[in-house]
């Protein structure tokens, strides 16, 4: 297929601006761009008197026209701001808002550009994977992962995967060793996925370990791209004064021009948001290369989703605005803290049925059983047995979700799963 001119127009910009991102784009990438057609024209002509771009029902005054049932539930909410179409790149407000506080976060975010808004964090990752990912790339995962990246890049986009172990033997903490190997065996163009707080091991690392992982990248684009997925999905929930809390998006940025940081974010579990489906690609960028890219991303928005939902932002931006927000949020922690530390006795007690991995943050801890024993055969035990339900990671691990127990469930869910296991010899 022909690139389109407009197309063109925005890589020959890209190319100016950024030769290593404009490089490492996906063929996707290379023809998308968000055209001149109905948004476009609709939000050029958003304050003319007479606007008549717009599929949209209105009043002819610029407000909808909202049905009963659901006038009557979103009352006291600005009719617009709940029923009106979002811009394909998100509303500016909250586009503006997540910046402002990823900016309190860490004041390295004064060099990036606004994020683009996507509906929910998977379709930030597979929107970020698509702008970059070409069939038969590698994506270098640690072993224990968040089982959508392989529906992401493996079955949409058809990537292989080259794996190291999360943890070093001695269970010391992240295995950045591992990092650094994978990356040597893989030449060429390569994609990293790194999620801390990690889902399914509940692991966030240390300080200095974010600062040797982000040196190992470094170092490993000196002489080709390396695009890094930061999926951030549980940022913020860290329950040990000895984890990160930062992002490690923000040690990559501005470290060497074919190190390309991505960040995938959002209220899901950040705001306790999950039916919310509002998520965040941010390009570690320069601001004028991130502009080409949310360029980029718009057109895969608009031709995949259409537009994101325009009333989750709304709640979204009303939350971060509330004087109450941030107390609300460490309430919401304190309530997880409880949890991960009744969690973190229980399992610590001493056993021969499973070793636990370190867990510091997020929402799991995850259990090795011991030999002999598989993990799948215990679950469909513990749902048969005991009316308890975890989740199994391959045939060796059990994953606790701590997020969703009240704290009385925690020591007799435990319980269960030694019982069980202890059946078996
Ligand atoms: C590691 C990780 N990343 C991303 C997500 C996806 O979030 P969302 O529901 O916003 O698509 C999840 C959800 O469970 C997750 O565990």
């Amino acid at each position: 297929m022909d690139l389109h001119s407009e197309a063109i127009e925005r890589n020959h910009r890209l190319q100016t601006l950024a030769p290593e991102v404009f490089g490492a784009l996906s063929p996707l990438a290379l023809r998308a761009f968000f055209p001149k057609g109905i948004p476009y024209q609709a939000s050029q002509a958003a304050s003319c008197a007479i606007n008549a771009t717009i599929g949209q029902i209105t009043d002819g005054f610029g407000n909808p026209l909202p049905l009963a049932r659901m006038g009557e539930l979103l009352h006291g909410m600005s009719a617009k701001d709940a029923f009106l179409y979002s811009p394909i790149q998100g509303r500016p407000k909250a586009r503006q808002l997540w910046h402002e506080k990823l900016l309190k976060e860490d004041g390295r975010m004064e060099s990036v550009g606004l994020a683009a808004v996507t509906a929910g964090i998977s379709h930030a990752l597979s929107m970020a994977a698509e702008l970059f990912f070409s069939p038969g790339d590698t994506l270098l995962l640690p072993d224990l992962y968040w089982d959508n990246y392989e529906q992401i890049f493996g079955i949409r986009l058809e990537g292989r995967f080259e794996r190291y172990p999360f943890y070093p033997a001695n269970l010391s903490g992240f295995n950045v060793e591992g990092l650094r190997g994978a990356l040597a065996r893989v030449p060429g163009k390569v994609h990293v996925l790194l999620n801390f707080p990690s889902n399914p091991s509940g692991y966030s690392p240390t300080p200095l370990e974010l600062q040797v992982i982000a040196q190992v990248l470094a170092e490993a684009a000196a002489d080709r791209p390396v695009i890094v997925y930061c999926d951030d999905a549980y940022h913020g929930l860290v329950f040990e004064g000895s984890a990160t809390s930062k992002s490690l998006f923000f040690e990559l940025l501005g470290r060497h021009p074919n190190l390309i940081p991505l960040k995938c974010d959002g209220v899901t579990k950040e705001l306790s948001f999950f039916g919310g489906r509002v998520g965040f690609l941010t390009f570690g960028t320069s601001k004028a290369a991130a502009a080409i890219l949310v360029d980029k991303s718009m057109s895969l928005v608009r031709s995949g989703i259409g537009s994101p939902v325009g009333l989750s932002q709304y709640l979204m931006e009303e939350e971060l605005l509330d004087p109450r927000h941030d107390a609300s949020f460490e309430s919401m922690l304190a309530i997880l803290e409880r949890r991960y530390r009744i969690l973190k006795a229980a399992v610590s007690k001493p056993t021969e049925q499973w070793r636990v991995y370190p867990f510091n943050a997020g929402c799991f801890c995850l259990l090795e059983l011991r030999a002999g024993l598989d993990a799948e055969e215990v679950r469909q035990q513990l749902i048969a047995e005991e009316s308890v339900g975890v989740v199994n990671h391959g045939s060796r691990y059990l994953r606790l979700a701590f997020c969703s127990l009240k704290e009385e469930a925690i020591e007799p869910l435990v319980e269960a799963i030694e019982r069980v296991c202890a059946k078996h010899v």
